[in-house]
Order: structure tokens, then sequence, then C-alpha cells
């Protein structure tokens, strides 16, 4: 079983978000040091506990990924108090972006709570920011099953969902009925439905109707599983694209992010990022799944669909610099693709991103994996000797030009 040692007692700022945390959990102010190291840094893998002993080798027996991820949400519902993270996080990992405070800069990534269901019980189970969605406007089933592809032995996944969506209405109704957590920034991603007579006009209604509820709302223009779709990442698409979405939501002061996939060429870049800086957008998360395919050697290797996971983390990261460099802190990116552990996060904080999200690992790791990362994270934040996560961020850069470029 892992174990998290009690800490020395740590000296609290009142107001800290780290206090809030805690509050906002019932927890009792408990923490690592962001000084401690061990030997948990040196390895990538979750560390053996009550998920990966007991649950994933359930979950990992069930005839699909998806009913597993249906059976992981129905034990978050029912048992979401239980698996809440009551230690707070470490001062070191505080951040903030649009102004807004985090505890953390980890984040559940769009596709696992497409209908806002359990998006509180994923923010007690420690992340820092929970994205729901893709919505799309009219309810839509997605692509026939099975659609959802663990790859256990090179830690990834390939899925080809293509936007199962309860639809606008519902995601609404559930919205209306569950605030968010106090200190956990909620994501709203939107896309269009499949069938769709005019692609950017579904952005603009999901993005009205749901922007109240939104701390931040992301434009999905990368998912490989819709046909065309990733098509509205080219430069006048997108130009009109955020445009239109973002009159569609002046006045209510929503960040709007744009979601892009890993595998844009550096023109496609070069594009992305001076219609966001013309457009002035909130943010790039960098990214989704990829259509490429690296070495792999599990049994699903052949599926179609986009893959994530490990072998995604390389080729996000590199992403992340390349738009980075393009960015010069214009606006924040996201980071996004195969983080599994406290060295993956960095290595994208240094990328440039500002805050991260994951999800494949999840499905590996489990809740447990969330308070691995953060742990990990605030040791080698230490050990590279960068006091908080915001210092840490584009570091390649400043190495590099020993200036802070991005
Ligand atoms: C099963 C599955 C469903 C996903 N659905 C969505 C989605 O609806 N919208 C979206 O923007 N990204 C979706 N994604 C992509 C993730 O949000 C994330 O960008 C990608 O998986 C890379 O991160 P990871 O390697 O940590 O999983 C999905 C990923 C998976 C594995």
């Amino acid at each position: 079983m892992d174990t998290i040692t009690d800490p020395p007692s740590p000296t609290w700022t009142v107001g800290t978000p780290d206090v809030r945390r805690a509050e906002s959990i019932g927890s009792r102010p408990n923490q690592l040091p962001c000084d401690q190291h061990s030997a948990m840094n040196e390895h990538r893998e979750p560390k053996s506990n009550w998920y990966t002993s007991f649950a994933y080798p359930l979950l990992s027996h069930l005839p699909n990924r998806e009913h597993a991820n249906e059976v992981a949400k129905l034990g978050l519902k029912l048992f979401g108090g239980i698996l809440a993270d009551r230690n707070a996080d470490q001062p070191c990992l505080s951040t903030s972006i649009w102004g807004r405070a985090l505890s953390n800069p980890i984040g559940l990534a769009a596709g696992f709570d497409k209908d806002a269901e359990v998006f509180r019980e994923i923010g007690k189970i420690g992340f820092g920011i929970v994205e729901i969605g893709t919505v799309t406007p009219k309810p839509q089933a997605g692509n026939p099953k099975p659609r959802v592809f663990s790859l256990e032995d090179d830690y990834a996944a390939i899925n080809r969902m293509g936007f199962p969506s309860s639809g606008l209405d519902a995601v609404k109704r559930r919205l209306e009925s569950r605030t968010p957590l106090p200190n956990t920034l909620l994501g709203i991603n939107i896309g269009a439905n499949k069938d769709s007579e005019d692609r950017t006009r579904d952005y603009v209604v999901c993005a009205m109707e749901l922007a109240r509820f939104a701390d931040y709302l992301v434009c999905n223009v990368s998912s490989p599983n819709t046909p065309g779709l990733r098509n509205l990442q080219g430069k006048e698409h997108l130009s009109t694209l955020v445009r239109r979405v973002q009159d569609s939501i002046s006045g209510k002061n929503v960040p709007l992010v744009v979601k892009i996939a890993p595998d844009v060429t550096d023109e496609d870049i070069d594009d992305i990022v001076s219609v966001g800086r013309d457009a002035k957008i909130d943010g790039l998360i960098v990214g989704n799944t990829t259509i490429s395919r690296p070495r792999l050697t599990s049994k699903h290797k052949g599926e179609a669909g986009g893959l994530s996971g490990a072998p995604l983390a390389k080729i996000s990261t590199e992403a992340i610099k390349k738009v980075a460099t393009r960015v010069e802190r214009a606006f924040p990116i996201i980071g996004c693709g195969g983080i599994r552990s406290g060295e993956d996060a960095l290595e994208k904080l240094k990328a440039g991103a500002s805050c991260l999200q994951l999800y494949t690992s999840l499905m590996y790791g489990g809740p447990p994996l969330v308070r691995q990362i953060k742990d990990e994270l605030a040791g080698l934040l230490m050990d590279h000797g960068f006091a908080s996560v915001s210092q840490a961020v584009g570091a390649d850069f400043k190495a590099a030009y020993g200036q802070a470029s991005v």
C-alpha cells in the first residue's frame, strides 16, 4: 500500500489557496514540504496502492475500456467523499491563471467527464482544474463501440469516441443543479455535432449557453474522431471561429482557450499563434491526442483513433516548446499529453506550459496518482531550484538564451 508519511506541521498563511482548498474539502492542513525529495521521483510508474492493487485489475477485466471509465465514474459518485485528497497542496505548487489562484497546476483533461456528471468529485481527488466536455449542441451517440482501447504495455490508450454527448441542454441542467468546488477551476470544452451544417455556429451556441457556468471555455478544434474538425485549426477558419465565439460571450468575462492537436506542423503553429495573438485569445491547450503512431507494442496498437498516454509525452512537449517560442507569454499555454509523473509535469512546465492536464494516466493510476504527481512535482521543483511553479514555466528557454523568452 502506498503511504504518504505525515510531514512536519506546516506554517500556514491565512487565506492562501492551500488553506482554502483544505477547508473546502474538510481536510486537515497536512503537507509535504517542497524540499522533501525522495526516490519516488526517479520512477514514472504509479506507486502500488489500493487502486493499482485492487481497482485497476478489476476494471481492466471489463469487456472494454469505456465500461471501465463508466464504472470509475460510478465509483466517484458513490465514494467521492472517501476518495478525496485530504492533504493540502504544498505551497510551492500554488499558482494562478487568468487572475485565479490555484492550489496546484494539475488538471483533468476533457473526455472523462463529458456530460458534467462528476466534476465536483474529480475536484475533490486533488485536481486544481477540471475540464468537462466535449459538449455538443445536440445529443449524439458518437462512433460505434468499442471505441476506447487500453494499450497497457505502452501505458497508453487509443480512442475514436467521436464526441458522444448528452447535449447542451442536459449538461446545462446538471451545471444548474451542482455548483463547482470553490477552489477548482471548471473548464467547459465545446465542440460541433458530426452532422452539423454550420460547425462554427455550434461553438457559438454552446459558448453562449455555457459561459455563465465556466471559469474558462475551450474550443476543441483538434479531435481526430470527427471528420474534418481539425480543418478548423486552419488560419481562416480559426480566425472566424474565435471571433464569432468571442463576440457571442463578450461582456461575460470568461477566458476563451483553443485546444489544438500535437500533430500540427510548424506552419500550422505560426498560423494558430498569429490568429490567437491577433484575436487576443486567453490560452492554448497543447494538446489533444495524436494521429501519429510512435513505436507501440500493445495488442490494440493497430486501432484507428487518437493515441494518448506515455507515447504522446515527448510529442506534446515538443509542440508546447514550439508554441511557447511563438506565443512569447502573450497568453498561457496549458500542457497536456502523456503526463504520468512529477517528472513529466516538470518537463512540460519547463517547456513553457503554465498549467497542466492529464487523462490517460488516471486510467492506470486512479485517484492516488494525482497526489503522487503533486508530491513528486513539489520535490522536483525544489531539486531544480524553483521556489514555485511559475519560476519553472519556460525555464528551458531561460537556460538556453539566458533570458525569459517565453
Ligand atoms: C477516452 C478519451 C476521450 C477523450 N475525449 C476528449 C474530448 O471529448 N474532448 C477533448 O478535447 N479531448 C478529449 N480527449 C483528449 C484528452 O483530453 C487529452 O487531450 C489527451 O488524451 C492527451 O492527454 P493524456 O495523454 O494525458 O491522456 C480524450 C482522450 C481520451 C483518452
